[in-house]
């Protein structure tokens, strides 16, 4: 195991499409907390479902390699399901810092499911991709997993980070498909969703366990801190505050408040 330089404050980059990168922050930032977080969205090309596979890669990497040349940061994030199933490998290949990404949480889903009803609320790319076919293949196979691949909340969750109201008729009639399965347990399969988990709870009250991707990420993150070097009780034991929020693209002001609201500030 290597060793950090003594009193470093470890930095972590964390890279999503928009703002759902934030929500998987928010458990960095409270299993981590002496860690730095510089969040990057990349608004401009926004949204990635829909954009070819190889866009999605060719941005990914291009950004973050963007920001390797500005920080020397440890660990990379890449907090975007739709991006994480395709980019990875190239990621991986620019680059040695350790990268994480994100899948949806079907292993942890059939873990606690009761019914063997899953639902899995994800973005139409990440519902297309093969990857998540082998994903229930290996860990829930025994399970029914009704899958929506909404085309527009990603877009709605933005637009109530600024302030917007969210449609909750029309995303209450999305969700349908899983009360007609009797989903016990829900996926959110996109690092949106879990900013705005209540309204979810509320729409879908029948539901009985909710499973993100969040948690696991940051334990994943804490033990490729450790094994970096950083002292471990540290880690957990400091506060950093000063987190980043970077745009690729223009930003309207209306965001700040949703950023300072979750420790991050616009730069
Ligand atoms: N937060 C991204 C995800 O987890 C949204 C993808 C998109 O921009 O379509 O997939």
């Amino acid at each position: 195991m290597k060793s950090a330089a003594p009193g470093r404050v470890p930095e972590i980059l964390v890279f999503d499409s928009g703002i759902g990168g934030l929500s998987i922050a928010r458990c960095l930032h409270r299993q981590v907390p002496a860690a730095r977080l510089t969040h990057v969205a990349d608004n401009a090309g926004f949204p990635y479902g829909n954009q070819p596979e190889g866009t999605v890669t060719g941005r990914t990497v291009t950004l973050v390699m963007e920001q390797l040349l500005e920080r020397p940061f440890d660990v990379i994030v890449v907090a975007c399901n739709t991006a994480s199933t395709v980019a990875l490998p190239a990621l991986r290949a620019a680059t040695d810092i350790p990268v994480v990404g994100v899948v949806p949480a079907i292993k942890p889903a059939s873990a606690v499911s009761e019914n063997r009803r899953i639902g899995l609320l994800a973005t139409p790319a990440t519902v297309r991709r093969p990857y998540l076919e082998d994903l229930i293949h290996e860990f829930a196979a025994d399970c029914l997993v009704e899958r929506v691949g909404h085309p527009e909340l990603v877009t709605w969750i933005e637009d109530w980070a600024r302030g917007r109201p969210m449609p909750e008729p029309a995303l209450s009639v999305a969700l349908q498909p899983f009360r007609e399965a009797a989903v016990d347990t829900l996926v959110l399969g996109c690092t949106h969703y879990p900013l705005i988990t209540e309204t979810l709870q509320k729409l879908l009250p029948e539901v009985r366990f909710w499973v993100d991707s969040g948690e696991a990420i940051a334990r994943r993150t804490l033990y490729l801190l450790e094994q970096a070097g950083f002292d471990g009780d540290a880690l957990q034991r400091f506060q950093s505050s000063g987190h980043r929020c970077l745009f690729s693209g223009p930003v309207m002001e209306d965001i700040d408040r949703f950023l300072g609201a979750v420790g991050f500030s616009r730069v």
